[in-house]
Order: structure tokens, then sequence, then C-alpha cells
């Protein structure tokens, strides 16, 4: 793998696919997963997502452009790092963020200047900014928005929709600083069809 390599963390519904339009789009792929049921069955060119046809995983495992592992020390591979794990409503109907954090905890200790981490999954408000920037920063010692790049997108999935495709679905990105959604939008752009509208949020640090 190289340095412009995109790791995805969480292979479901939502990172499965943005892993692949990367690997398309001509990006180094790297997933992610806790699970090493579904990383064994992509590194075998296998799907277990009904509307991801065996073909889209192969294509790109066949390419040398995508790859799965359980092993998060290969964080530091990548030159941007992508976060689609589960946030399920909590007891109060809020979102948990256990996974969110889960995640922030593993990939912290192998966090690398220049990186950048975005979050995808549905949360609140603030989730970036506060409880992830939090487990990151004391992971691995190093500050968001001076040493690595940290940035919101929600994720683009269109469940139950035939004609839905990530790529052509509009992409919303929050930067931490403008230096954050600079990079944020960088790592995007080339995942995007030409169609594919824009819409860059001014999020100034508080
Ligand atoms: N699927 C949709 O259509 C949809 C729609 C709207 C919002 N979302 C949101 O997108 C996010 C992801 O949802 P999804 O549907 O892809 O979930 P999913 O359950 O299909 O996939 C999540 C993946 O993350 C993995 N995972 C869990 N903890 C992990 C960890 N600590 N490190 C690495 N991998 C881990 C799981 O093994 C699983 O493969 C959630 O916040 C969800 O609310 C999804």
């Amino acid at each position: 793998m190289t340095s412009s390599t995109i790791g995805i963390i969480g292979l479901g519904y939502v990172g499965l696919p943005l892993s692949l339009q990367f690997a398309r789009t001509g990006s180094v792929e790297l997933g992610f997963d806790i699970d090493p049921v579904k990383t064994t069955a992509l590194m075998e060119s296998r799907s277990y997502i009904l509307h991801i046809p065996v073909e889209a995983v192969r294509e790109q495992r066949e390419a040398g452009r995508f790859a799965a592992t359980t092993d998060f020390s290969r964080a530091s591979e990548c030159e941007a790092l992508i976060i689609c794990v589960p946030t399920p409503l909590a007891r109060h109907r809020d979102p948990d963020l256990t996974y969110v954090l889960n995640t922030g905890k593993a990939i912290a200790p192998h966090l690398r200047p220049e990186q950048l981490v975005v979050l995808e999954s549905t949360t609140c408000p603030g989730t970036t900014d506060t409880e992830l920037r939090e487990v990151l920063e004391t992971g691995s010692g190093l500050e968001a928005g001076a040493d690595f790049h940290l940035a919101f997108s929600p994720e683009r999935e269109d469940p139950g929709n035939p004609q839905s495709d990530v790529a052509h679905i509009p992409k919303i990105v929050g930067g931490f600083t403008p230096e954050c959604q600079k990079h944020a939008l960088a790592v995007y752009g080339p995942a995007s069809r030409p169609s594919f509208r824009w819409k860059a949020v001014a999020w100034p640090r508080p």
C-alpha cells in the first residue's frame, strides 16, 4: 500500500460501497473491520451485501486496489481514515457512540502527522470535535487541526433506491479547521463523478 491509500473503517452497508467507489476511481483502498468473517470474505473476493455483486469486489481485488484487514496498526499506511461504524440508538434514543469511540481508540496509537480522519457515522453535532477528537488526541499525543486533519462528512446511502449510487449523491464535508476541510475535499474529490455537487461547510474552531 502507498501513501495515497484511503482507509475505510467499518465495512458494512456504508463502508463497503464507499471503499469500492474510492478503488474504482484510482485510490488504493484498505478496509478495516473488527469482524474477521467480513475481511476474509473480501480478501477472497466474496460479497456479503446483497446489492454489491461479487464482481465489484473481485475487480478491485484483482486490480490490486482493494484489501481488507482486522489489523489496525495498518492505519499508519493510510493518507486518510474514514470511519463508517454503527451508531445504534441508545436507551434515550441518542446515538450510542461506543463503536465510534472504540474505533478512535484503536486507530489513535497509529495516527501520524498530516493524516486525515473523517467521521461518516450518523451522530449528534459535536461528536467529531469533542468526543472523537479527545480519544484521537489522547491516544496519539497529536493535536487535531495542528498535527492531523479532522472532518465530518455524513454518509450518503439511500437504502431501497435502486437508482442510488454513492458517487452521485451530494456530499457535505465539514472540517475542524479550514485546512482540515481543504484536505477532506481533496480526498473525496477524485471519488466523485463530474456531476457530483459539493457543499463545503465552514466549521470554525470554538
Ligand atoms: N446503511 C444505511 O443505509 C445507513 C443509512 C443512514 C445512516 N447510516 C449510518 O451509517 C453508519 C454505518 O452504518 P452501516 O449501515 O454501514 O452499519 P453496518 O452495521 O452495516 O456496518 C458497520 C460495520 O462496522 C464494523 N465495526 C463495528 N465496530 C467496529 C470497530 N470498532 N472498528 C471497525 N469496524 C467496526 C461492523 O463489523 C460492521 O461491518 C451508522 O452510523 C448508521 O447509522 C447507515
